[in-house]
């Protein structure tokens, strides 16, 4: 049985998985898996790690669960998730962290995301930007609920899936102290239209998803929020952990 090029998986080690949840650090999949089988009593193994993508496959209520990570990004992400359909992954939920833009968001509350402003390149060459990239609706009940149970504190909206962290994300502290003038005030512009975050790679993963007939959805992390741009460690581990124990709790009403 052949192996996905990138992924360096195959429909048989995959063992009829069909959910798969993809952080972007590789290093988080073990940290996933392993809080899965913490949570529901169940074993996990390291399947694969090429280049940015380390996959393990974990389980939950009875039904196999794979970790997948897409690296930083669109490009990687898309790679991620058309050879994981390719084996037979029909629901894709993007595990993160992200950056918040409005005023009533804390550091380490988690961000569901409804729908996502397709500021990357990627997901245009899977549907044409007119398309909405959004989420499926039965993902974001079950994320909510998850949420709800794991007692963490959630907000469900709109999210900017930007292509880069610095430039496209309107950050004073980029190398470069000069903005391109389509990035210039964009911040501002997206508060006013209700955007909660921002992020790299939800956009990516919905268009994708949607427009492939897929089940999609994305929760996020807080870990830094505009006006306090240094991600600290402790800012770091807040909005992880909160993300990893809704989204497993989560795992519970999905099939
Ligand atoms: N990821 C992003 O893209 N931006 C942030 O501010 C934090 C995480």
């Amino acid at each position: 049985m052949d192996n996905v090029y990138h992924l360096d998986l195959n429909a048989k080690n995959i063992q009829g998985a069909k959910i798969a949840l993809l952080p972007g650090d590789p290093f988080r999949s073990q940290v996933i898996a392993e809080s899965i089988s913490k949570v529901y009593e169940t074993d996990n193994e390291k399947l694969a790690w090429k280049r940015e993508f380390c996959t393990y496959l974990a389980e939950a209520h009875g039904q196999k669960i794979l970790v997948t990570s897409t690296g930083i990004g669109g490009p990687s992400a898309s790679i991620a998730i058309d050879e994981l359909a390719q084996l037979g992954v029909h629901t894709f939920i993007r595990v993160g962290t992200t950056g918040a833009i409005q005023e009533f968001i804390d550091i380490g509350d988690v961000i569901i995301t409804s729908g996502a402003v397709r500021l990357d390149g990627a997901s245009t060459h899977y549907a044409p930007l007119e398309y909405p990239a959004v989420a499926h609706y039965e993902i974001i009940n079950y994320l909510i609920e998850g949420a709800k149970n794991a007692g963490v504190k959630y907000h469900v909206g709109i999210t900017a899936s930007s292509d880069t962290f610095y430039q496209g994300e309107e950050r004073d502290d980029s190398f470069r102290k000069y903005t391109l003038r389509k990035f210039q005030g964009i911040t501002k512009e997206l508060q006013a239209l209700h955007v909660l975050n921002y992020e790299m790679e939800a956009s990516t993963v919905l268009a994708l998803t949607a427009s492939m007939g897929l089940k999609g959805g994305c929760i996020t992390g807080v870990i830094n929020k505009r006006g306090m741009e240094k991600i600290t460690e402790q800012y770091l581990t807040s909005g992880e952990s909160n993300v990893i124990k809704a989204a497993i709790v989560s795992l519970t009403y999905l099939k």
